[in-house]
């Protein structure tokens, strides 16, 4: 089949994982027979340098005529003091502009990654295999805001209306329906009234479906239990701002932030890919940075945009053998010194050698 795909590699090490992700990408099509064709979205300081702002109306129409968008990282010290612009509005126009209200966030344990793992071996014994359902685009990232004239007072707002919540409590809904059937509500409902109203609507949505086991959890209390007990959570659905740092932590589980894939997803087919880890400015150029998170959001990309499941399997399975094989990143060495680390470019050739027909 024919697809279009945007590319918008950004800024630091994203231009150097989204390359590995098109190797893969073009080994998929040698294999599957498919046809990828891409054009290139320059997005967040890239685009700053160019046209002085994160995100041209172009770009965006560009990424809406797509069928996918798969994105490196924005953002950089270079870019870190200009007046009311940020790189990062490329990633929030983006996510707004083609309506990506959900964020799926997978942290999973690899067998293959449990030395790299931070927490002692007797919590992780069983592994764990979370998703994180993130909002997208509500809450206190688009709630009013503003500083006074004087510059000695600002605000944000967390806003949350009863269809926004709804629409992504129901992804979290159905994802747990096709895992296992477990979902924790994380907010903060003892101080805030978004919170209420989200317990509230998801009360009413989870009585439609007795075979779910739900729980809420207060944010403070989630993020110790995810470095107390990671297996006791299946899917997570939570507020934009709780998401975002949740997924962080439940990265770190993993062994590296540079493992972490993910989808923003709307009411339709188009979505947008890509790692969760940023740009990481101090290691950019150096091609060392971990291109599996990249990789592995090509596979999420695959799936939930193009209907592709074998495919996304295949790359997956590649991933898993080439960390069971031992190949390893520098971020995954957990402090190893016997090991000499593989750079960005030979661990994309690794997954691609491994990525056959199942
Ligand atoms: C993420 C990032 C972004 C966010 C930033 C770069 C705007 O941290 O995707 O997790 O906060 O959503
Ligand atoms: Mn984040």
């Amino acid at each position: 089949m024919d697809f279009k795909i945007a590319l918008a590699p950004g800024d630091g090490i994203g231009p150097e994982v989204v390359a590995e992700a098109v190797k893969v990408l073009k080994k998929i099509e040698e294999t599957f027979g498919h046809h990828f064709a891409y054009t290139e979205l320059t997005v967040g300081g890239a685009s700053i340098d160019k046209w002085g702002v994160a995100l041209t109306e172009e770009t965006l129409e560009k990424a809406k005529q797509s069928d996918s968008v798969l994105l490196g990282a924005v953002g950089g010290p270079k870019w870190e003091h200009l007046d009311g612009i940020r790189p990062e509005q490329a990633l929030l126009g983006l996510r707004e502009g083609l309506g990506l209200f959900t964020n799926l966030r997978p942290a999973t344990m690899y067998e293959e990654l449990k030395d790299a793992c931070p927490l002692k071996d007797e919590l992780v014994k069983n592994g764990f295999d979370i998703l994180i359902v993130r909002e997208l685009t509500g809450g206190i990232y688009f709630g009013k805001n503003g500083t006074s004239e004087d510059g000695t007072y600002a605000y944000d707002t967390e806003e949350y209306s009863e269809a926004e919540i709804r629409r992504v409590m129901k992804v979290g809904i159905q994802s747990a329906l096709l895992r296992d059937k477990k979902l924790t509500i994380v907010d903060k409902a003892n101080i805030l009234e978004t919170s209420r109203l989200w317990r509230k609507i998801a009360e009413e949505m989870l009585k439609e479906y007795p075979e779910i086991t739900y729980n809420y959890l207060y944010v403070d209390n989630a993020s110790m239990q995810l470095v107390k007990d990671p297996a006791q959570f299946d899917v997570i659905v939570t507020s934009n701002m709780f998401g975002d740092i949740l997924s962080d932590e439940a990265s770190m589980l993993t062994g590296s932030i540079g493992m972490l894939p993910s989808a923003s997803l709307g009411e339709g087919t188009l979505g947008m890919y890509e790692p969760i880890h940023g740009s990481a400015p101090d290691i950019a150029g150096k091609g060392i940075a971990n291109p599996l998170a990249t990789i592995l959001s090509v596979a999420m990309m695959l799936e939930h945009s193009f209907g592709l499941k074998e495919e996304a399997k295949t790359i997956e399975n590649a991933v898993k053998t080439a960390l069971k094989a031992g190949f390893r990143t520098g971020d995954l060495l957990n402090g190893r010194t016997d090991y000499k680390p593989l750079s960005t470019s030979e661990m994309g050739d690794k997954v691609i050698a491994f990525m056959q027909r199942a």
